[in-house]
């Protein structure tokens, strides 16, 4: 990103940075990495998605897409692949005010597991983005931990022992 769309980005998510609830997802996991920074990658990349498209409510969609999983994993009970984005929603809508659009961002960006469809540009992107970003982050690291898990399995078993 450059220096003007770093700045931008930052003016656009600023208050959001410093609320201590949404602070405290960097000690959740997920991804194999904190939910915190894969919030924050989700939003990046939705930022920049935005302004290619040209889309005009960027700044809101950027918001929402910060905001898309708000939740703590003991804050849902059963089925969290599911049940998280409603969780996520309330959270938002407690600590910020969002537009219908940015609560459907947040609801729908499980779709096609969770039953609200996309029903904007900004829940469409979103959507899209949050699954590329997972299976990026999927790859680069909760892959290599368990494979590094693994190879410390085996190192044990080969060598440690002997
Ligand atoms: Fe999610
Ligand atoms: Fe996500």
């Amino acid at each position: 990103m450059t220096l003007r769309k770093e700045i931008e980005f930052n003016t656009i998510v600023n208050d959001i940075l410093k609320n201590q609830e949404f602070i405290a997802l960097k000690y959740e996991i997920h991804h194999g990495i904190s939910r915190l920074d894969h919030s924050l990658n989700v939003a990046k990349c939705t930022y920049q998605t935005c302004k290619k498209l040209k889309i005009k409510n960027y700044q809101e969609i950027t918001r929402a897409a910060l905001l898309h999983d708000f939740f703590k994993s003991d804050e849902v009970k059963e089925n969290i692949f599911v049940n998280h984005p409603l969780k996520a929603l309330e959270n938002a809508e407690n600590n910020f005010l969002l537009d219908a659009k940015q609560q459907n961002i947040i609801a729908s960006h499980m779709f096609p597991v969770t039953k609200v469809m996309p029903s904007n540009i900004g829940s469409w992107t979103v959507t899209v983005v949050d699954k590329i970003v997972a299976t990026y982050e999927c790859l680069k690291f909760k892959m290599p931990i368990k494979m590094g898990a693994l190879f410390i399995f085996l190192l044990n078993i080969f060598f440690v022992q002997r």
